[in-house]
């Protein structure tokens, strides 16, 4: 069959296989082999790296940490339940199964949903989402974040629980009035000014790794007070610290090596160990990026807008050992702070040592942020909800005091209050003193922000609101009749 000069370059191979001599022909089939191969391994290679990135974005993004239920969830699958003080947020099944998770999300929609927090069907997500810093991230992130979780992620077809949130806040369409506020949904600008490795470490802490969610202190609406960013904030029983670089109030007074040891380990000793919501940002996402990006966030945290607080003295820079175990050991009863004493030395001495000097595997008490901090709800967290954290192989462990468990007998709010006492007086910030009743507090899940102590008044508020606009219709009808009449 002639074909003519201008036909398609698929065509013009078949013709010539079908006209040349067979040995060409089997050696062209062979080309031809060759060329389709390399093609699709080429774009099989790219689709790997595609998806390599979308990993280590989905890692850095920390998508596994609240998107997995805890003690042997699917990953992905949802179901965890972040405590919020507005009540309990479930996270949605993000695998992409068609049923239950994103499998029917386009790129489009999947963007739409990480960086301005609406879902496919057009319902806007709790910020409990941190939408507001993956607003930052690339499109090319984005691309390759979709890739990773439509060709690596296994589909699960479950649904975790529900979130419902008490009334107003179950309205999720009252988030579009705060995104408008508080959602600043610009991608991240780099500033020519600074170097490339702080642009990197800007771009990842503002955006993918998102300590602002944390170390940004909230406003009475729940968002960032972005004029005191990193400064610090409470997070349920946790206080996540001044991160800024002031020397004092912040961490300017830690190495660039000291910084990245603890994204690294979540332990630097003389200085910090990380529990709680940063135990989990180091196992599940910080010790995974490259040294590159390690530095990059530290860089930039360090070049930070200081912010100072009343503090006088570092967190990491109070107290040194102390004797006063031997002195109070057998003198019961004569001593200011026994009863702490006594706790002491039954739950906590055995590792920490009498001294509170540790040793090679358990941290000291003092020159530790956690009893030098102004804010005791890491101490006090720690002793009630213990410490779980695996990094690499190394499972770093201390037991939880506030229920009772197969380590230990259960501490009242009393004991924990004294203890917290004791080792502040002996070991950290002596002008920090705990009541039982702020035990209970951190135990409850912390202080309440005002927006959530107002909520149950919404209801009758609303009610309220409802009636009185009513009222005012019926005036405006009452009066209008009059003037009708009138004329
Ligand atoms: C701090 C916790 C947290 C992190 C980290 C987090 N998410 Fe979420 N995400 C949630 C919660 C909670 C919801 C559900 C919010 C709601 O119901 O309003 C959600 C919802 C979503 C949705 C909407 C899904 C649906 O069912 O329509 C997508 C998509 C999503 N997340 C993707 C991601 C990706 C990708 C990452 C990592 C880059 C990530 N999330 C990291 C908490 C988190
Ligand atoms: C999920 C919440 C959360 C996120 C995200 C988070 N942090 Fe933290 N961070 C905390 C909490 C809580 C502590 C206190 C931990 C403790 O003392 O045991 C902490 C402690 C720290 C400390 C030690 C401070 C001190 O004085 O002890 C540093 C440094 C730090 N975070 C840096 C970062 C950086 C940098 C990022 C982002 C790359 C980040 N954190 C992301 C919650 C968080
Ligand atoms: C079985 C050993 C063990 C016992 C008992 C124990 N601890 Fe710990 N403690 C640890 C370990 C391990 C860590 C974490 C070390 C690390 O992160 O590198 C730790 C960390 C801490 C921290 C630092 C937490 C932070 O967020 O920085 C404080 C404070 C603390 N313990 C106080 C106590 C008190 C008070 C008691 C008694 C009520 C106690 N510990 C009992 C092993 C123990």
């Amino acid at each position: 069959m002639p074909l003519s000069p201008g036909s398609p370059s698929p065509l013009r191979f078949l013709s010539l296989l079908t006209h040349c001599p067979r040995s060409a022909r089997a050696g062209l089939v062979f080309a031809v082999g060759l060329m389709v191969g390399a093609t699709g391994v080429l774009a099989q290679d790219a689709n790997a790296e595609l998806i390599a990135k979308g990993r280590y974005i989905a890692t850095a993004g920390d998508c596994a940490a609240c998107h997995t239920a805890p003690h042997g969830g699917q990953p992905f699958a949802g179901g965890y339940g972040i405590v919020s003080p507005l009540g309990t947020i479930f996270s949605t099944n993000i695998t992409p199964s068609k049923t239950n998770g994103i499998g029917d999300y386009s790129e489009e929609e999947f963007a739409r949903a990480v960086r301005e927090g609406v879902a496919k069907d057009g319902t806007h997500l709790y910020p409990a989402m941190p939408y507001t810093a993956y607003a930052k991230t690339s499109d090319d992130d984005i691309k390759a974040l979709y890739a990773y979780f439509m060709s690596e992620v296994t589909p699960v077809d479950t649904t975790p629980q529900k979130t419902e949130l008490p009334f107003p806040f179950s309205i999720r369409a009252s988030m579009a009035g705060w995104n408008l506020f508080f959602l600043d949904s610009t991608r991240f600008k780099p500033d020519a000014s600074k170097s490339e490795q702080w642009n990197r470490g800007a771009y990842l802490a503002e955006g993918l790794a998102h300590c602002s969610s944390c170390h940004t202190p909230r406003n009475l609406l729940m968002a960032e007070s972005s004029n005191k960013a990193l400064s610090g904030g409470p997070l349920g029983s946790w206080y996540a610290p001044n991160i800024t670089s002031d020397p004092v109030s912040g961490i300017g007074g830690w190495s660039e090596e000291e910084l990245v040891a603890y994204m690294r380990t979540g332990h630097v000793a003389g200085k910090a160990q990380a529990a709680g919501p940063m135990a989990e940002a180091v196992e599940n996402s910080l010790q995974h990026l490259t040294d590159d990006d390690l530095k990059a966030i530290t860089v930039y945290v360090k070049s930070t807008e200081p912010v100072a607080s009343a503090a006088t003295t570092p967190r990491y820079g109070y107290g040194k050992p102390s004797d006063a175990e031997f002195a109070l050991r057998g003198l019961p009863g004569q001593a200011a702070g026994e009863d702490g004493f006594h706790v002491f030395s039954g739950s906590c001495a055995a590792c920490h040592q009498v001294n509170g000097q540790g040793n090679a595997f358990y941290p000291s008490l003092f020159n530790n942020t956690a009893t030098g901090a102004p804010e005791p709800d890491n101490l006090v967290s720690t002793i009630l909800f213990g410490l779980t954290r695996t990094v690499g192989d190394t499972h770093t462990f201390m037991p939880a005091f506030g229920p009772a468990s197969s380590f230990t007998d259960r501490l009242s709010d009393k004991e924990v209050a004294d203890v917290s006492n004791y080792v502040l007086t002996q070991f950290g910030n002596p002008d920090v003193m705990l009541t039982e009743a702020d035990v209970a507090r951190i135990r409850e899940g912390g202080e309440k922000p005002l927006l959530a102590k107002l909520a149950p008044y919404a209801a009758p508020a609303a009610a309220l609101m409802v009636l009185l606009i009513l009222a005012a219709f019926a005036a405006a009808a009452f009066r209008r009749q009059p003037r009708q009449a009138s004329t």
